[in-house]
């Protein structure tokens, strides 16, 4: 029998019981405009060893955390579904947990890049090492966190919208569809895929497009939602 094409699409809320905080919830990391303003390309040209200090900060916390029951069981499921992640999260807790095919859009904590040209020099860095003023990469420039910054352009976007396009299932998981691109995904979901949302809080846009709303943690839901995919098999 054919394996059904399965595309989650994921943000912070899937990290959180994980211990990595969202970003526009009660204790919001966006909640410190500091941290906002650090997570620019302002911050990344004019006060590069705050902005290094801070994502330093961030790629020490997710060394010190680990994947949960919802990235494994979204990983589980690759036994019997071909699944693509669509992710907004830049941890890299989906691939610990197992899962192979995950597209990252807003960057990865886990790799550096050229602060001269974010396509070059890009490699994996380990989390526990600090990114300092000074370190350069094979183009003689400075490195920085491969993370896309406010003002920055997304990556991968046409790769994503591509598997989005022939999903039979689409999960969203976690994100609150508050920022673009990641937020028009929806429009290229085909009409006839199952549609889901895991997440304890209402998505107004999923439910004015009739998205069955599993509304409960990420894995309260995945485990719901497994149980429903297996009757459908
Ligand atoms: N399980 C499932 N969902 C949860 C949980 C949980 N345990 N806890 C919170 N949520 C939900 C919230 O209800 C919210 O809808 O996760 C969502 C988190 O939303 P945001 O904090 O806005 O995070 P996200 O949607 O991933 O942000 C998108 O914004 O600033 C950028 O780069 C940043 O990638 C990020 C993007």
């Amino acid at each position: 029998m054919m394996r059904r094409h399965i595309v989650f699409l994921s943000g912070a809320g899937v990290s959180a019981e994980s211990g990595l905080s969202t970003f526009r919830g009660k204790d919001g990391m966006w909640t410190n405009k500091e941290w906002v303003y650090l997570a620019s390309t302002e911050a990344l040209n004019n006060d590069t060893q705050r902005c290094l200090d801070f994502y330093n900060y961030r790629r020490k916390q997710l060394a010190e955390v680990s994947s949960n029951d919802a990235h494994r069981m979204i990983a589980e499921l690759e036994k019997d579904f071909d699944v693509t992640i669509v992710t907004q999260n830049v941890d890299n807790l989906h691939e610990r947990a197992g899962s192979t095919n995950v597209i990252h859009i807003h960057g990865e904590l886990s790799k550096v890049c050229s602060m001269k040209d974010r396509t070059q020099c890009v490699k994996e860095y380990p989390l526990t090492t600090p990114i300092k003023i000074g370190d350069k990469g094979e183009d003689g420039a400075q490195i920085r966190p491969d993370i896309v910054m406010f003002g920055e352009k997304v990556d991968n976007i046409e790769e994503a919208v591509e598997s989005i396009s022939c999903a039979d299932i689409f999960v969203i998981i976690g994100t609150s569809l508050k920022v673009y691109p990641a937020a028009g995904f929806t429009a290229f979901v085909p009409r006839k895929a199952k549609k889901y949302v895991i997440d304890p809080n209402e998505i107004r846009e999923c439910t004015t497009l009739g998205y069955e709303h599993i509304k409960t943690n990420a894995t309260e839901g995945m485990r719901l939602l497994t149980e429903t995919l297996r009757k459908l098999q």
